[in-house]
């Protein structure tokens, strides 16, 4: 049986805490807010659990295994370096911390101190992006040509941090998962509307080496909740709703040919197909529950996770080069691979 501690119990922090306490391998022991109105509702929902204002006293506290952040992104680095250094593996939410740097050192340090260090991307635990991932595997798509990601709503507006950190993490989770590979170049462009200097409306564009391209639009300001994705692939094209309540995934047997050789102008032309449509029975499971899941195994059996901490990085890699490239008003910037 493993002791949780969770740090951070605003939007986020509470369906940790409920996970957890859902697998009959741990159990929450403490939960950590400054904010005492949180504590409270904590307490209102789970009287056995203990409360603290002080992030030390879950440093000092020899009864807790592991410790999960829910805070915001400024305060993951320092946070989760003192937890490491104290002993306990680390579950941080997304996006891992505010820097490459920042993560290449969490991930050195976890290293050494022979702990595990998980990331929360939790789209990458969901059936539906498994079911995705599969259908790539199996080459059902074809290549990829191109992917769109939407994820687009009414706020909520963040102060610290632009909508690339805040949303982004979502789609380019996703995208490196399904792909199995990292991109070559990122260029993204946006505007702060509402707040100075904090662009709520981004688009960010992540290029592979293969030719392939993937679109990311992430809005804190549309009227509608959409969290869509497209796959192209030669053969087929995939469209993701995550809005849908059960039919969240549609395969169209749809592509497009050019002719391999023609003489004249007339004898050219594109060859369409227009096939069926199908939607594949997604057995839905609480994303989030197979995540605290695989974090526990892995802390037991020194397993890698599959949002581990290099995971971490290869998003943040990406956000950093994308606020780079806001800065030079969508210019690309190169990847460089890490690890
Ligand atoms: N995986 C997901 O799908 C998902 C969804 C939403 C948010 N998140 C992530 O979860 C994290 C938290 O987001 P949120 O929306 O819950 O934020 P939030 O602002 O609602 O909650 C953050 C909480 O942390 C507390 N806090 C701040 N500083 C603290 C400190 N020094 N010590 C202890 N508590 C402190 C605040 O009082 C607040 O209650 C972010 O990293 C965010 O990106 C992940």
């Amino acid at each position: 049986m493993l002791n949780i501690a969770v740090v951070g119990c605003g939007y986020w922090g509470p369906n940790l805490i409920r996970n957890f306490n859902s697998l009959s391998d741990c159990q929450v022991k403490l939960a950590c807010d400054t904010d005492p109105a949180r504590l409270a509702h904590m307490n209102e929902l789970y009287a056995a659990l203990d409360t603290t204002y002080d992030f030390n006293d879950l440093l000092e506290n020899d009864e807790i295994d592991a410790v999960a952040i829910a805070t915001p992104v400024r305060f993951h680095f320092e946070m989760a370096k003192k937890i490491l250094l104290a002993g306990k593996h680390t579950f941080i939410e997304k996006p891992m911390a505010g820097s490459t740097k920042e993560c290449e050192e969490l991930i050195t340090l976890a290293q050494k101190q022979n702990l595990t260090l998980m990331v929360g991307h939790t789209f990458i635990y969901s059936s539906s992006v498994r079911k995705i991932k599969d259908i790539v595997n199996h080459d059902d798509l074809g290549e990829i040509q191109y992917i769109s990601s939407q994820r687009l709503n009414l706020g909520l507006f963040q102060t610290d941090i632009n909508v690339v950190w805040d949303l982004a993490p979502h789609d380019v989770s996703i995208i490196l998962y399904v792909l199995g590979k990292m991109p070559t170049g990122v260029n993204c462009q946006g505007k702060a509307h509402i707040t100075e200097g904090i662009e709520d409306v981004t688009n960010m564009t992540l290029s592979f080496a293969n030719g392939a391209i993937a679109m990311v639009q992430s809005s804190w300001l549309d009227p509608n909740k959409i969290r869509n994705m497209t796959f192209v692939g030669k053969k087929r094209m995939l469209i993701y709703d995550d809005t849908q309540p059960l039919e969240k995934i549609k395969i169209y047997d749809k592509r497009v040919e050019v002719p391999p050789h023609y003489d004249t102008f007339a004898e050219f032309h594109y060859s369409y197909h227009y096939g069926d449509m199908y939607c594949p029975y997604i057995k839905q499971e609480e994303p989030l529950k197979r995540e605290c899941q695989e974090f526990l195994d892995c802390i037991k059996t020194g397993a890698k996770s599959q949002s581990s901490g290099v995971e971490g990085l290869k998003v943040v890699q990406i956000l950093e080069a994308a606020t780079e490239s806001l800065k030079k008003s969508g210019a690309e910037v190169e990847i460089f691979l890490p690890r």
